[in-house]
């Protein structure tokens, strides 16, 4: 096969930042997605529906002329969220869902729920107004190990919310382990994000020859093991597994640094990644319902009708592309890649 042709997909998680930040790196996600899911972890963080309707007004006016391109807002969950912003976002219509940070988990999580108990007015009415819930699927204790973090929110956190709420649609962001896996597929109105990094890397490349801080993101890659299981579920052919990248914009002097900031950037190379790692387990045929399909239907959307060609033939990912004062690294910067997206 030399060419892929597939409807064009959509990114159902992306941090776009603010800015100057926003506006260097938008032109990438628009090149490649027709709609984006945009994080709410701002500085302050996107608390109510009058932040989101300024954040996407600044979105959109950055948009550039004769591009196409719909920022799907989310709300930042808080400990004080008010259940009439939840009646106000879901009339709003560009609200599309709730995010939930533990808090301190993550990059700007201060803001995030102390206790998720604490927000069960909250869920009621998004379960009635049928609102899905995304999470951050870490807890920050300070006891779990840093790659439990995952399969102790499950089990401590998820498992009671999903007793408590069954009819909440709620999306498993980013997940990186087997149980995620697992519990995604035995449990109903749930579904899950993989990112690139997820599914073509395990911990090793951390440490690959010295510490490698463009790979660490959060949740943390995991084993090899983890990593065989969200590559099996992504091209699996099961809806309750869709794309989304994560990616998520640090300067290189806040990666590279004594306290290296959480996130890799995949905005401008995401598809093609996608399509290593789907090539990688001879599951290419699986590739556009996983990127286009799954998304849009779970967010009980339109699918998109365009489409982009990925054609077989060799580039290296550039070391840095320009992004504030020092520059951005891409995801596996100076990789030999076997396919790119055609320009149209
Ligand atoms: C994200 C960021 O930088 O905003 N970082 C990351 O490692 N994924 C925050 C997040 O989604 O956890
Ligand atoms: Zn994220």
């Amino acid at each position: 096969m030399q060419n892929l042709t597939i409807t064009r997909p959509d990114d159902w998680h992306l941090h776009l930042r603010d800015g100057e930040a926003m506006k260097a790196v938008l032109p990438h996600t628009i090149r490649q997605f027709a709609r984006a899911i945009i994080m709410p972890n701002l500085k302050p963080p996107i608390r109510s529906v009058a932040d989101a309707a300024a954040y996407r007004d600044r979105i959109i006016a950055a948009i550039p002329t004769g591009k196409q391109f719909e920022p799907l807002m989310t709300l930042y969950l808080t400990d004080n969220t008010n259940p009439e912003e939840i009646i106000a976002a879901k009339a709003s219509q560009f609200v599309k869902a709730v995010k939930y940070y533990p808090a301190g988990a993550t990059t700007n999580s201060d803001f995030g729920v102390t206790d998720i108990r604490k927000c069960d007015r909250v869920f009621e009415v998004m379960q009635q107004v049928n609102l899905p819930l995304l999470l951050h699927g870490e807890v920050t204790d300070r006891d779990v190990d840093v790659f439990d973090r995952e399969k102790v929110f499950i089990e401590k956190h998820l498992l009671p919310l999903k007793e408590r709420f069954p009819n909440l649609r709620v999306v498993l962001e980013h997940i990186t382990t087997s149980d995620a896996v697992q519990f995604v597929l035995a449990t109903n109105n749930i579904a899950a994000t993989i990112t690139p990094q997820h599914l073509l890397f395990s911990r090793n490349i951390l440490f690959k020859g010295g510490i490698r801080p463009h790979f660490y993101c959060l949740p943390i890659l995991k084993r090899e093991e983890h990593r065989l299981e969200l590559l099996q579920a992504a091209t699996s052919g099961n809806p309750k597994f869709f794309l989304g990248t994560d990616s998520a914009p640090h300067p290189r002097n806040s990666k590279e640094s004594s306290c290296g900031c959480a996130g890799c950037y995949s905005a401008l190379h995401a598809i093609e990644l996608y399509t290593e790692a789907f090539e990688s387990a001879n599951s290419l045929d699986k590739l556009e319902a996983f990127a286009s399909f799954y998304g849009p239907d779970f967010y009980q959307l339109p699918r998109n009708t365009e489409q982009i060609t990925l054609t077989k033939t060799t580039w290296r990912i550039p070391d840095e592309v320009p992004f504030l004062e020092s520059g951005l690294v891409p995801l596996w910067a100076g990789q030999e890649m076997r396919w790119q997206m055609a320009e149209h």
